[in-house]
């Protein structure tokens, strides 16, 4: 079965694991602050729209059938935002603390995998797929880094 959607979405994530391996490694290799600020300024737009997609898009459609699990997400989306602007403050002080960085990716990876079972399988089967693909993929690429 084609599944367009939850492989745009997969691929949007992985996206954002590259994103953050990048800034990892340019931390341990003691880049200057303001290479780890662009860094982080990247890995953030490209997470907050895929974030602001999801819910603008995806989870609307689907609310009516799943209202639990698009709850669930929706808030573990709040908690994204929140960690966000914690660590962006640190990145900012130049005093990222590990935990909360480790935190937020521990929590990314897990959501991901609960969307991969749940609303990204739905997004194929259960909604008028060729224009939410083609919608979402307009919403993501508009957070592409140098476009
Ligand atoms: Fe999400
Ligand atoms: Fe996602």
């Amino acid at each position: 079965m084609s599944t367009p959607i939850h492989d745009l979405l997969l691929g949007d994530h992985a996206r954002l694991d590259g994103l953050f391996d990048e800034l990892e490694s340019a931390a341990e290799a003691g880049a200057e602050a303001q290479t780890l600020r662009a860094l982080w300024t990247r890995f953030e737009a490209v997470l907050r729209a895929h974030l602001a997609a999801e819910e603008r898009e995806l989870f609307p459609r689907l609310e009516d059938r799943h209202g639990v699990d698009v709850q669930e997400l929706r808030a573990e989306h709040e908690q994204f935002r929140a960690l966000l602007d914690r660590v962006g403050l640190e990145v900012d002080l130049h005093a990222v603390r590990a935990p909360a960085v480790q935190e937020l990716i521990a929590r990314l990876r897990a959501h991901a995998d609960r969307e991969d079972a749940t609303v990204y399988l739905w997004a194929d089967t259960e909604t008028e797929g060729v224009g939410l693909l083609a919608t979402l993929q307009a919403l993501l690429a508009a957070a592409t880094p140098g476009a």
